[in-house]
């Protein structure tokens, strides 16, 4: 199989790029909710540090991809069923916007917490801001506000490629698939 993109199919960097940072950003939204909606408790602050960590993550994957969607442009979507394949557009773009300004905001926000942030114990991830009550809460709120928007946009993204998949059948899904 082919690493780049074609006109009328995805390469093998898409696709892995694709589900990794699907299952990435999956993790992320469960176990941020929970730690949102959950006390803060001692024997659980290794979540916060597994959940920024891979955050981090996450984000240098979503930046490969945005680079990537540069060099190797994806290939056309399949027909062009009018205000379908516009919604589709759209939500594809603010689904990059989305998962780009959450690792931001979190970052952002625990950089103005002051508590130290370390990448799975391998090096320390730099405080981007002073410590400040303000901003922590301004990007917390976001945070959670950004998270609730892309929850919205992942079930439109996903209910739009199954409907594509299994009612129109015109293959979309399967052509991100392996
Ligand atoms: C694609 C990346 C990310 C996604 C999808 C994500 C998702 C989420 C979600 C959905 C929440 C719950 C928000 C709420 O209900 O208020 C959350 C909470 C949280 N996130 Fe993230 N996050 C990401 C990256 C990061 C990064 C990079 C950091 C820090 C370096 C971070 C730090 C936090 C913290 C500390 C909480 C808990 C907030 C609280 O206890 O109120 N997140 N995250």
């Amino acid at each position: 199989m082919l690493w780049r993109n074609s006109p009328d199919s995805f390469g093998l960097t898409s696709k892995l790029l694709h589900w990794v940072t699907a299952a990435l950003v999956f993790g992320l939204i469960g176990l941020g909710l929970y730690l949102a909606n959950t006390k803060v408790r001692l024997d659980q602050l290794h979540l916060y540090g597994w959940h920024k960590a891979t955050g981090l993550l996450a984000f240098s994957l979503i930046l490969l991809r945005v680079a990537w969607r540069i060099i190797s442009p994806p290939p056309e979507v399949i027909g062009t069923a009018g205000w379908q394949s516009v919604v589709a557009h759209w939500v594809h773009r603010l689904l990059f916007v989305c998962t780009i300004a959450m690792p931001i905001t979190g970052w952002v926000a625990s950089s103005a917490t002051g508590f130290e942030m370390s990448f799975f114990g391998l090096f320390s991830i730099p405080l981007i801001t002073p410590v400040s009550e303000r901003l922590e809460d301004v990007f917390f709120a976001l945070h959670g506000i950004i998270g609730r928007l892309l929850i919205l946009l992942i079930i439109l993204h996903v209910a739009g490629a199954l409907q594509r998949q299994f009612v129109k059948r015109d293959g979309t899904l399967k052509r991100m698939w392996f």
